[in-house]
């Protein structure tokens, strides 16, 4: 009984506590109901692959990019017949958004190549909303991306080249 309370006192107190002390983000992921959010957001990102392409150098280092730097938005271009696109940054933009125009962009907004944006779509609220909490906890970090240019703009820095489709 006595823990209850104190469990259900402290789950009012800590996420105040926790939003204070990032340091203990590891203590405090495991204590609140907001902070199970946010944990479960990490983990999405994590097992979606996300850091691929929106955090510099994490495929080339075998992931060992301190998360502080994650989801920042790349400056390699991914150049096709869509045009050339730039992986965004993820925490400038969810800085700038609502939980609800964050999670109708993540499921209405078609986007181009190589967005994996059909499995955006196919994740549900809640995750979508432990996503972009996640992005919110981590804060706004780093300059935004290249704009996307369209097709027959060459890209001045550097670029995957995808060839177009066989048969086009
Ligand atoms: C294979 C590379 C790749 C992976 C993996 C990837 N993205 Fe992206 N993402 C991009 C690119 C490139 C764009 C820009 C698309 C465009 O310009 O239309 C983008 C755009 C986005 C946007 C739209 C940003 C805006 O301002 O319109 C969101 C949101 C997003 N990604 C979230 C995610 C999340 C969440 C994950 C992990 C589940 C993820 N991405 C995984 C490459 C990737």
């Amino acid at each position: 009984m006595k823990t209850s309370r104190i469990a259900r006192r402290s789950s009012r107190l800590l996420p105040g506590l926790c939003a204070l002390a990032l340091p203990l983000a590891g203590w405090c992921a495991s204590s609140s109901p907001k902070a199970e959010q946010i944990e479960r957001g990490r983990y999405l990102v994590r097992v979606g692959g996300c850091n691929d392409c929106h955090t510099p150098g994490y495929g080339a280092s075998g992931g060992k990019v301190p998360e502080r730097q994650w989801l920042t938005g790349d400056t390699l271009g991914y150049s096709g017949p869509w045009g050339t696109t730039y992986a965004a940054n993820l925490r400038r933009q969810a800085a700038e958004m609502t939980q609800r125009q964050w999670l109708a962009m993540a499921q209405h907004q078609p986007m181009r190549p190589p967005m994996p944006w059909t499995s955006l779509q196919a994740m549900a609220p809640r995750d979508l909303a432990a996503v972009y909490q996640y992005l919110r906890w981590l804060g706004p970090q780093g300059d935004a991306a290249p704009r996307y240019l369209p097709p027959g703009t060459p890209p001045s820095g550097p670029a995957v080249v995808f060839p177009a489709p066989a048969g086009s």
